[in-house]
Protein backbone atom coordinates (compact mmCIF):
# COMPACT_ATOMS: atom_id res chain seq x y z
CA UNK A 1 0.00 0.00 0.00
CA UNK A 2 1.11 3.61 -0.91
CA UNK A 3 2.61 5.83 1.26
CA UNK A 4 -0.04 8.37 0.69
CA UNK A 5 -2.85 6.16 2.49
CA UNK A 6 -0.69 5.80 5.43
CA UNK A 7 -0.14 9.47 5.68
CA UNK A 8 -4.10 10.07 4.93
CA UNK A 9 -4.53 7.58 7.78
CA UNK A 10 -2.13 9.34 10.52
CA UNK A 11 -3.66 12.99 9.57
CA UNK A 12 -7.07 11.55 10.51
CA UNK A 13 -5.74 10.24 13.70
CA UNK A 14 -3.40 13.40 14.56
CA UNK A 15 -6.44 15.56 13.93
CA UNK A 16 -8.63 14.17 16.27
CA UNK A 17 -6.39 12.60 19.23
CA UNK A 18 -3.29 14.01 18.26
CA UNK A 19 0.69 13.02 17.78
CA UNK A 20 0.74 11.11 20.72
CA UNK A 21 -1.89 8.56 19.88
CA UNK A 22 -0.17 8.13 16.66
CA UNK A 23 2.91 7.49 17.95
CA UNK A 24 1.43 5.36 20.51
CA UNK A 25 -0.29 2.92 17.86
CA UNK A 26 2.76 2.96 15.72
CA UNK A 27 4.70 1.76 19.26
CA UNK A 28 1.88 -0.62 20.25
CA UNK A 29 2.24 -2.74 16.63
CA UNK A 30 5.84 -2.60 16.73
CA UNK A 31 6.66 0.36 14.05
CA UNK A 32 7.94 3.01 15.85
CA UNK A 33 9.91 5.90 14.15
CA UNK A 34 7.87 4.30 10.76
CA UNK A 35 7.67 7.63 8.74
CA UNK A 36 5.62 6.99 5.86
CA UNK A 37 6.43 8.16 2.39
CA UNK A 38 3.75 9.40 -0.05
CA UNK A 39 4.86 7.45 -3.50
CA UNK A 40 6.97 4.86 -1.60
CA UNK A 41 5.04 1.07 -1.03
CA UNK A 42 5.00 -0.45 2.19
CA UNK A 43 3.07 -4.26 3.39
CA UNK A 44 -0.58 -4.15 3.39
CA UNK A 45 -0.07 -5.84 6.89
CA UNK A 46 1.46 -2.83 8.53
CA UNK A 47 -2.02 -0.38 7.50
CA UNK A 48 -4.07 -3.76 8.77
CA UNK A 49 -2.02 -3.75 11.87
CA UNK A 50 -2.37 0.15 12.14
CA UNK A 51 -6.53 0.32 11.60
CA UNK A 52 -6.99 -2.80 13.93
CA UNK A 53 -5.27 -1.39 16.84
CA UNK A 54 -7.40 1.82 15.86
CA UNK A 55 -11.11 -0.32 16.15
CA UNK A 56 -9.49 -1.44 19.71
CA UNK A 57 -8.60 1.72 21.61
CA UNK A 58 -11.57 3.64 20.28
CA UNK A 59 -14.02 0.18 20.67
CA UNK A 60 -15.25 1.12 16.74
CA UNK A 61 -16.05 -2.02 14.82
CA UNK A 62 -13.21 -2.17 11.79
CA UNK A 63 -16.09 -1.71 8.61
CA UNK A 64 -17.50 1.23 10.69
CA UNK A 65 -13.51 2.58 10.99
CA UNK A 66 -12.56 1.87 7.79
CA UNK A 67 -15.77 3.52 5.75
CA UNK A 68 -15.44 6.88 7.67
CA UNK A 69 -11.29 6.31 7.09
CA UNK A 70 -12.34 6.31 3.06
CA UNK A 71 -14.99 9.47 3.69
CA UNK A 72 -11.55 11.50 4.82
CA UNK A 73 -9.26 9.68 2.38
CA UNK A 74 -11.52 11.01 -0.70
CA UNK A 75 -10.79 14.68 0.56
CA UNK A 76 -7.40 14.06 0.80
CA UNK A 77 -6.97 13.04 -2.18
CA UNK A 78 -8.69 15.05 -3.77
CA UNK A 79 -6.38 17.80 -2.38
CA UNK A 80 -3.21 15.82 -3.20
CA UNK A 81 -4.35 15.32 -6.67
CA UNK A 82 -6.75 18.00 -6.90
CA UNK A 83 -5.41 18.18 -11.12
CA UNK A 84 -6.91 14.44 -11.42
CA UNK A 85 -9.97 15.37 -9.27
CA UNK A 86 -11.07 18.70 -10.66
CA UNK A 87 -11.40 16.92 -14.01
CA UNK A 88 -14.95 15.74 -12.93
CA UNK A 89 -17.82 17.89 -13.13
CA UNK A 90 -20.41 15.73 -11.93
CA UNK A 91 -20.72 12.76 -9.26
CA UNK A 92 -21.30 10.29 -11.76
CA UNK A 93 -18.45 11.12 -14.09
CA UNK A 94 -16.18 10.82 -11.22
CA UNK A 95 -17.45 7.04 -10.01
CA UNK A 96 -17.54 5.77 -13.45
CA UNK A 97 -13.84 7.61 -14.39
CA UNK A 98 -12.26 5.66 -11.05
CA UNK A 99 -11.06 3.26 -13.00
CA UNK A 100 -10.40 4.36 -16.28
CA UNK A 101 -9.29 8.07 -15.71
CA UNK A 102 -8.77 8.51 -12.02
CA UNK A 103 -6.15 5.37 -10.83
CA UNK A 104 -4.98 5.32 -14.74
CA UNK A 105 -3.48 8.07 -13.86
CA UNK A 106 -2.45 6.90 -10.68
CA UNK A 107 -0.41 4.09 -12.19
CA UNK A 108 1.60 6.96 -14.36
CA UNK A 109 2.25 8.83 -11.36
CA UNK A 110 3.17 5.89 -8.90
CA UNK A 111 5.43 2.92 -9.54
CA UNK A 112 3.67 -0.24 -9.72
CA UNK A 113 0.70 0.85 -7.56
CA UNK A 114 -1.75 -2.09 -6.37
CA UNK A 115 -5.10 -0.50 -7.59
CA UNK A 116 -8.49 -2.58 -7.33
CA UNK A 117 -11.03 -3.52 -10.34
CA UNK A 118 -13.77 -1.07 -10.07
CA UNK A 119 -16.70 -1.58 -12.98
CA UNK A 120 -19.77 0.82 -12.84
CA UNK A 121 -22.94 0.42 -14.11
CA UNK A 122 -25.94 2.69 -14.37
CA UNK A 123 -29.18 1.53 -13.21
CA UNK A 124 -31.44 4.62 -13.54
CA UNK A 125 -31.02 8.26 -13.33
CA UNK A 126 -30.39 8.39 -9.43
CA UNK A 127 -28.64 4.80 -8.82
CA UNK A 128 -25.00 3.27 -9.51
CA UNK A 129 -23.68 -0.43 -9.49
CA UNK A 130 -20.14 -0.52 -8.57
CA UNK A 131 -18.51 -3.79 -8.48
CA UNK A 132 -15.69 -4.05 -6.20
CA UNK A 133 -12.89 -6.77 -6.81
CA UNK A 134 -9.47 -6.89 -4.77
CA UNK A 135 -7.52 -8.72 -2.65
CA UNK A 136 -6.94 -6.25 -0.35
CA UNK A 137 -10.85 -6.65 0.38
CA UNK A 138 -11.29 -3.14 1.59
CA UNK A 139 -14.96 -2.87 0.55
CA UNK A 140 -15.54 -0.84 3.21
CA UNK A 141 -13.00 1.61 2.55
CA UNK A 142 -14.71 1.70 -1.20
CA UNK A 143 -18.25 2.88 0.59
CA UNK A 144 -16.16 5.40 2.40
CA UNK A 145 -14.93 6.76 -0.94
CA UNK A 146 -17.89 7.22 -2.98
CA UNK A 147 -19.48 9.06 0.16
CA UNK A 148 -16.88 11.28 0.39
CA UNK A 149 -16.72 11.69 -3.41
CA UNK A 150 -20.70 12.61 -2.51
CA UNK A 151 -20.10 15.16 -0.33
CA UNK A 152 -17.40 16.72 -2.85
CA UNK A 153 -20.30 17.25 -5.11
CA UNK A 154 -22.77 18.68 -2.27
CA UNK A 155 -24.64 15.41 -2.78
CA UNK A 156 -26.40 12.71 -0.29
CA UNK A 157 -26.13 8.68 -1.41
CA UNK A 158 -27.18 5.81 0.14
CA UNK A 159 -25.08 2.41 -0.27
CA UNK A 160 -25.86 -1.05 -0.18
CA UNK A 161 -23.95 -3.59 -0.34
CA UNK A 162 -25.84 -6.80 -0.87
CA UNK A 163 -22.38 -8.93 -2.10
CA UNK A 164 -19.52 -8.99 -0.18
CA UNK A 165 -16.45 -10.66 -0.24
CA UNK A 166 -16.16 -10.85 3.38
CA UNK A 167 -19.29 -12.80 3.18
CA UNK A 168 -18.05 -15.18 0.71
CA UNK A 169 -19.09 -13.37 -2.56
CA UNK A 170 -16.34 -13.13 -5.75
CA UNK A 171 -16.53 -9.67 -5.50
CA UNK A 172 -18.22 -7.29 -3.78
CA UNK A 173 -21.46 -4.99 -5.31
CA UNK A 174 -22.46 -1.45 -4.45
CA UNK A 175 -25.81 -0.24 -4.94
CA UNK A 176 -25.03 4.02 -4.83
CA UNK A 177 -28.69 5.52 -5.04
CA UNK A 178 -28.53 9.46 -4.75
CA UNK A 179 -31.09 10.82 -1.84
CA UNK A 180 -30.72 14.65 -1.87
C1 LIG B 1 -14.80 7.17 -5.12
C2 LIG B 1 -13.58 7.14 -5.67
C3 LIG B 1 -12.53 6.10 -5.40
C4 LIG B 1 -12.66 4.78 -5.03
C5 LIG B 1 -13.94 4.00 -4.78
C6 LIG B 1 -11.31 4.25 -4.89
C7 LIG B 1 -10.99 2.97 -4.45
C8 LIG B 1 -9.72 2.61 -4.01
C9 LIG B 1 -9.45 1.51 -3.11
C10 LIG B 1 -10.52 0.66 -2.43
C11 LIG B 1 -8.10 1.44 -2.96
C12 LIG B 1 -7.30 0.46 -2.06
C13 LIG B 1 -6.64 -0.65 -2.85
C14 LIG B 1 -7.55 -1.83 -3.12
O1 LIG B 1 -8.69 -1.89 -2.63
O2 LIG B 1 -7.12 -2.75 -3.88
C15 LIG B 1 -7.53 2.51 -3.74
C16 LIG B 1 -6.18 2.75 -3.83
C17 LIG B 1 -5.66 3.94 -4.29
N1 LIG B 1 -6.35 4.95 -4.93
FE1 LIG B 1 -8.35 5.02 -5.25
N2 LIG B 1 -10.40 5.23 -5.22
C18 LIG B 1 -11.10 6.37 -5.50
C19 LIG B 1 -10.58 7.61 -5.82
C20 LIG B 1 -9.25 7.88 -5.87
C21 LIG B 1 -8.70 9.20 -6.13
C22 LIG B 1 -9.53 10.46 -6.34
C23 LIG B 1 -7.35 9.09 -6.13
C24 LIG B 1 -6.32 10.14 -6.37
C25 LIG B 1 -6.13 10.68 -7.49
C26 LIG B 1 -7.04 7.69 -5.85
C27 LIG B 1 -5.76 7.18 -5.73
C28 LIG B 1 -5.46 5.96 -5.17
C29 LIG B 1 -4.13 5.57 -4.73
C30 LIG B 1 -2.84 6.40 -4.81
C31 LIG B 1 -4.25 4.30 -4.17
C32 LIG B 1 -3.14 3.45 -3.51
C33 LIG B 1 -2.50 2.45 -4.44
C34 LIG B 1 -1.47 1.60 -3.70
O3 LIG B 1 -1.47 1.57 -2.47
O4 LIG B 1 -0.61 0.98 -4.34
N3 LIG B 1 -8.22 6.99 -5.72
N4 LIG B 1 -8.53 3.19 -4.39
Amino acid sequence: MKGIIFRALEDLVVAQHGMQTWDSILDKVNLSDRYYLGPKSYPDEELFSIVTEIGSILNVELPVLIRSFGEYLFGYLAKSHADIVSQFQTFESLIEGIDGVIHKEVKKLYQEPNLPSILVTTIDDKTLKVIYDSPRKLCFCSEGLIYGAASHFGIQVDIEHPKCTHHGADVCELIVRKTA
